[in-house]
Order: C-alpha cells, then structure tokens, then sequence
C-alpha cells in the first residue's frame, strides 16, 4: 500500500510538473488556428432564458418554486419571465445566426415536457417549442448540443423522490429516453447533466440552491452517487437503444476551477492542489472515464475522517463491482465548465460537524495578480485553464475535450462595451489554442457561456455573462450585441488568432488587434475600428502593414496583456 502512495504521489508531481515547465510563458501571445471543422458554439440554458414559467401547460420546477418564495436572491429576482425566449424563438436564432457560431448548447425544461416529471404527463406544446427550436437551428447549421437536465428539476419530482433516493435513476432515464426518441434524429450531441457537482454541493450541501438541504457531510455523496448512476444508465440507453440509428454522441458536462498550488516546490501543497483537482472534478470523472470508481483521495479522506469520527463505515457510498463496470466509460467525449483558478494549499480541517468541505483538508484563496470581476471569487486567470486542460489529457488518458461552459460576468448596467469580457475571451481562448497546438491535447471545441444576459441564479439579474445585452426594463426584451459579440464573430470566423503575411512579415490578423483594457501600445487601432461587418478595416491594415515595419521592426506588439 505505502508502495502504491509514494507512486501515486510521484506521478501527481511529475504531473504538476509537466504542467508547470513545458514551455508555459503565461505572458506570450500566441497566434495559431484550431483544427479544422472545430465546434464554435455558445450557450444558455432554459430557466436562465425561457420565462413562461407557466405556460402552455408547463409544470413548476425547484427553480420556480425557490424563487418565487425565497429573499436570498438580489431584487427577489426570478425567471419567470427572463428573456422570454419561449415566445422570443426567432430573436435568439437570429443572434446565434448573426454570430455564426457552429453550435448552440441549450438544456431542456423537464417540466416543461414532462410537467409532473413522467412520461403520463407529457405536454405536447413543449415538446413543439423545442422542435421549433431544433428544426431552426438545423435551417440554419448550427449544430444543437443538447443538454438534458440543467439543475430544473419538476417539483413535482423533489416532493416525492428527490436525488438522494435511488427511484430517481429510472424516472431520470425514462425522461432522457424520451428525449432521445424525440429529438435524437436531429440533436447528435447530449449532455446528460449540468454540474453535477454543483447539484450535489450546492443543493445537499450548502444549501443555498434548491432543494436547499443543508446537509454537508451526507446528502452531497449520496446525491451524487446517484447523479453518477443516473448518467450511466442514461448513456446505456443512449448506447444500446439509439446510438446504431442515430449516431450521436452523449456525454456529462463537469464543472472544473484549475486548483494551483500556492508553492510548487512543496510535495504537500502539490498534493493538496492534486486533491481539489481529485474532490470537484475527479469525483464524478474519475468513476465516468477512469475506473468507475471514485478517486483515492475521496476515498482515502472521507474514510479516514468518518473512522475518526466514529461512523460505522465511511459517508463515502461505494460502488459494487458491477456497478463500477457499468459507470466505467460511459461518456464518448470530456465536456468541461471552466471559469477560473483557485491558488490551494494543505491545512489540516476540523474534524466537526462532518463535511465536505472540511473533508478535503486545503484552503482556497484567490490568485492575487490577476483581475477581478463583477463576482470577486471568479477573477480571471486565463493561465489556468491551459493547466487544466493539460491535466485532464494527463488524467483521463487524452479524452476529446470540449470546453462547454467558459465566461465572465460583467455589472448588469454593461450595455454594449464590455472591453473586459473581450479581454477575457482573447486571453482564455488563446490558451485554450497553446493546449491545443502547443500541448498537444486534443481540444474539440469551445462554447462561450451565454448567448445573452439572463437570470444568474443566485446573483439574479445583477451581473451578465451575455455577448448580448437584454433590457429587462423593457417589455420587448431587447436584444442588443455588445463588443464581444463582435470579438467573438471574428475569433469564430478566422478560427482562432491566425497569422497573415505582409511583405514577408508574419503579422496577426488585424481583427485581434483589439485592446485589453491595460494595453498602452499606441499602434493598437481604437475599440470599434475593427468593427467592420467584414471584420477588419483594410484602409487601415494597408497604412499600418506599411509602417509596422519601420516603426517595430517586424516586432509586432502582439502581447497585449
Ligand atoms: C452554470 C451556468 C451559469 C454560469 C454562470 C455555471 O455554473 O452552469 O448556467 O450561467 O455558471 O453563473
């Protein structure tokens, strides 16, 4: 057994430290391409936009309930209305058409299908409203990436089965093999479940999202354990029933911050980091692309503690032999949810009352140099998610990765300038491309969170992560695109940040030349000249290409951060 530690322990240090020395320069800029047919695509997810809360037959979620009775949100915001994008269909295909993205990833609302959360209940104008949905998307290629079960749970369901009881693995894949049957002919990429992890911490843990269960040290891995199972058995039937006429694929979306140690040339600060890597991300991938089972750092903590504590066996459920099998490799590609990086070290947590969060033994603080953001605990970090990337290649044996949630929230006044959202993009998205050509992992694609500003969940209506402004004020619910919209066209249209040739000098493409906020280069052009509709102001281009030369020596100032 010590054998089998101390390689463990090495193989997280040369991980960290692969991760550290292969040729990472944060501050370089690097300009490069993504594969080609790579998915460019945007997200949303229904209780954040739809609205109609209650229409057309639509039943009440946990989401519906908890805002509509709860002051914990800012402005006892809710998403009754939101966007209304279930009446606004056409306006957000335009922007997701305006925007020519590859794909759009939007979740479906249960109750809105199922309104009691079972198949006896189906109401047929949801149904339609995502048909409309697809089929327009389909009119227009955009691909749709399908995610099954965003946090909206019917609250028929909560009363009566909830996620801590194991009935909800078959009513949950009785929902997703409707789906599949209903839409799969059309939909070729599922999402079985939103952040699992943030359900189980969250909403069994905290208790601050719905069901609101305060329960730390229990409720999180048993809702969990059967969140994970729940997927499996949904990907199964994918598999067995679908998988040979549709041919699609299905996966889990996992939530992920980069854990940095606060001193790299410490063992235990490493493994620390290695086990918040272990405790949010590998407790759900570890079982799903590793072994079917959860990680040793689980396992190994949250039975140390729970022996300490006096409890009969650990408050880590277990899986049975055939289970593993059964979960073990039960997703076709990685899709990860990334927005920012924690700097952790080693402490020693009190061992009362029982949780989660003292079971992981690290403290998280924020990483001081780099900016902030309308949620001060989410500053950005773009580093970190190259980092990230390379070790979920190192972990999971060089799954294809999808990054399918990244973003920033800006204040809710932001209308169109959101200079910061273009700095954040241009950096994150960069290092998302040296991971790919540079690291060699195997990056499919990347889709920004969100296509508008929309209900934030516990922050309301206070910030946005939208590339498009929505005026909540007004009744037609506006929709404008703000600066990154723009940004974020032109990243999709070149395919990344690629190099062109003037006069034999290699030269970014001009529409990047954008400025981050801090930039003092004064041959970078003004926000908005690259606005053009085609991207890029050839007047402009021809002038500098002819005295960037002189004046840069080829050099061209191509950091901007
Ligand atoms: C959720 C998204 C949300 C984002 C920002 C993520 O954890 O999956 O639905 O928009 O956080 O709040």
């Amino acid at each position: 057994f010590f054998f089998r530690e101390r390689v463990k322990i090495i193989q997280i240090l040369i991980l960290f430290l692969c991760v550290h020395f292969s040729n990472f320069d944060r501050k370089m800029y690097h300009y490069g391409t993504f594969p080609e047919g790579f998915s460019w695509g945007i997200s949303s997810s229904a209780y954040q936009i739809e609205g109609g809360w209650n229409a057309d037959g639509k039943g009440p979620s946990i989401w519906d309930t908890f805002t509509q009775t709860t002051d914990t949100i800012p402005d006892k915001a809710n998403g009754n209305v939101a966007c209304e994008s279930y009446n606004r269909l056409n306006e957000d295909l335009y922007m997701l058409r305006a925007l020519r993205v590859k794909s759009y990833r939007f979740s479906l609302s249960w109750s809105r299908i199922f309104p009691d959360g079972t198949r006896k209940s189906l109401n047929q104008k949801g149904v339609d409203y995502y048909n409309r949905l697809i089929d327009g998307l389909i009119a227009y290629n955009i691909e749709p990436i399908v995610t099954i079960y965003h946090w909206d749970l019917p609250e028929a369901l909560q009363k009566v089965y909830d996620w801590d009881k194991a009935e909800m693995i078959d009513i949950f894949n009785d929902y997703c093999d409707f789906c599949f049957a209903t839409f799969g002919d059309r939909v070729k990429f599922w999402i079985t479940i939103n952040q699992p992890q943030t359900i189980g911490w969250s909403g069994y843990g905290l208790g601050n999202m719905p069901p609101n269960v305060k329960d730390p040290g229990y409720r999180p891995y048993i809702v969990a354990h059967n969140l994970i199972k729940a997927h499996a058995k949904a990907y199964h039937t994918y598999d067995d029933k679908y998988r040979q006429s549709q041919g699609g694929l299905i996966s889990i979306a996992l939530n992920a911050d980069w854990a940095e140690p606060k001193d790299v040339s410490i063992r235990r600060e490493v493994v620390a980091a290695d086990r918040a890597m272990q405790f949010q991300l590998g407790w759900f991938a570890h079982p799903i692309f590793k072994n079917g089972d959860y990680p040793d750092a689980l396992k190994w903590q949250v039975g140390n503690k729970s022996e300490i504590q006096g409890f009969p066996q650990s408050r880590l459920p277990s899986f049975t032999e055939e289970e593993k099998n059964f979960i073990k490799g039960t997703a076709d590609v990685f899709c990860v949810n990334h927005y920012t990086t924690k700097i952790v070290s080693h402490i020693t947590a009190r061992l009362s009352p029982e949780s989660y969060e003292y079971d992981w033994d690290f403290k998280e603080e924020e990483e001081n140099d780099s900016p902030t953001t309308a949620i001060p605990n989410q500053k950005v970090v773009a580093w970190g998610l190259r980092r990230l990337l390379n070790w979920i290649k190192e972990e999971y044996g060089d799954p294809e990765i999808y990054i399918t949630e990244n973003g920033v929230a800006t204040e809710a006044q932001t209308t169109w300038d959101d200079s910061d959202r273009v700095f954040f993009y241009k950096a994150y998205i960069d290092e998302a491309l040296k991971a790919y050509e540079l690291d060699g992992v195997t990056v499919k694609g990347y889709i920004a969170t969100s296509l508008m500003d929309s209900f934030e969940w516990l922050n309301g209506y206070k910030v946005g992560f939208g590339l498009h402004h929505v005026d909540f004020s007004n009744p037609n619910r506006s929709r404008t695109p703000k600066y990154s919209a723009h940004f974020y066209y032109n990243i999709i249209k070149d395919n990344g940040f690629p190099f062109v040739l003037y006069f034999g000098q290699k030269v970014p493409f001009w529409s990047h030349l954008t400025r981050a906020p801090s930039s003092t280069c004064l041959l970078c052009p003004p926000h908005g000249l690259w606005q053009t509709t085609n991207g890029t102001s050839y007047g402009f281009l021809l002038t500098m290409a002819f005295f960037l030369p002189l004046f840069h020596k080829g050099q061209l100032c191509a950091v901007h951060d």
